[in-house]
């Protein structure tokens, strides 16, 4: 979540000028259960296992994509989730409610490239993989074991939490600028488990991967 802090101004004054090539986004769930996809923006979508939901995303966009589980919705599209719940809604409008795994993007910025990571900044539920289609540049996995290890603290109903969320502290949140917040017992836990994840504020750019803009990617939850 650091980079589209950051650079939203920026993006916001150059999405102007941007022709808008779209990216297509092939979003797979490969769990043995159901997984109802979340993206913003983009809407939701229950999709089987196996199944695969595309959704086309114009150039400049600042976007994320999540999975949700364990949802009951009504035929008018309204329930709820046990993870990444938003507002009830089965199309989501807006982000969720932790604890959930993140695919963040932030399409054609500057040198026209595409910013993605994977971000445990909001904890996880499920293991995903976020990647470009083609083999001109790197994609990232976050598949380690956090809700079996979750410790008992971080522990929540389908997912692990991120320290932030439960302890609303500097130590884990990082927040108050210094940018100089040292690893702490959770930060390691899940950057053993998820290495290139982007786990808290002071992760920076390691956790970035970067594309040329208008490459295809695809999310597959339990890759
Ligand atoms: C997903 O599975 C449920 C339960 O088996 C079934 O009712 C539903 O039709 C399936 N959805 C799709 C899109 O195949
Ligand atoms: C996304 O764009 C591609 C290429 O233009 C098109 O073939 C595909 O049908 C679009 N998918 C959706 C879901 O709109
Ligand atoms: C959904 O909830 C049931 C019952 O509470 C639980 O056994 C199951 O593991 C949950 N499924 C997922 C995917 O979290």
């Amino acid at each position: 979540m650091g980079f589209i802090k950051v650079l939203l101004p920026c993006i916001l004054s150059i999405s102007f000028f941007t022709f808008a090539h779209a990216a297509t986004f092939d979003i797979t769930n490969r769990c043995s259960y159901t997984v109802w996809a979340a993206a913003s923006p983009g809407g939701g979508r229950r999709l089987n296992s196996s199944q695969s939901w595309q959704i086309n995303v114009s150039s400049g966009t600042v976007g994320r994509i999540w999975g949700r589980t364990n949802c009951s919705f009504d035929g008018s599209g309204r329930g709820q989730c046990e993870t990444g719940d938003c507002n009830g809604l089965l199309e989501c409008q807006a982000s969720s409610r932790p604890p959930n795994t993140l695919a963040e993007f932030a399409l054609n910025q500057l040198n026209n490239l595409d910013l993605f990571d994977i971000s445990l900044v909001d904890g996880f539920n499920i293991p995903i993989e976020f990647s470009p289609t083609t083999d001109v540049c790197r994609g990232v996995k976050c598949t380690g074991r956090i809700n079996e290890e979750c410790p008992d603290e971080l522990r929540a109903p389908g997912g692990c939490n991120n320290p932030c969320t439960v302890f609303g502290t500097n130590e884990y949140c990082c927040t108050d600028g210094s940018g100089t917040c040292p690893p702490t017992e959770y930060s390691r836990f899940f950057r053993e488990r998820c290495p290139n994840a982007y786990i808290s504020p002071q992760d920076g750019q390691t956790s970035t991967f970067t594309c040329p803009a208008s490459t295809n990617y695809r999310v597959v939850f339990c890759p």
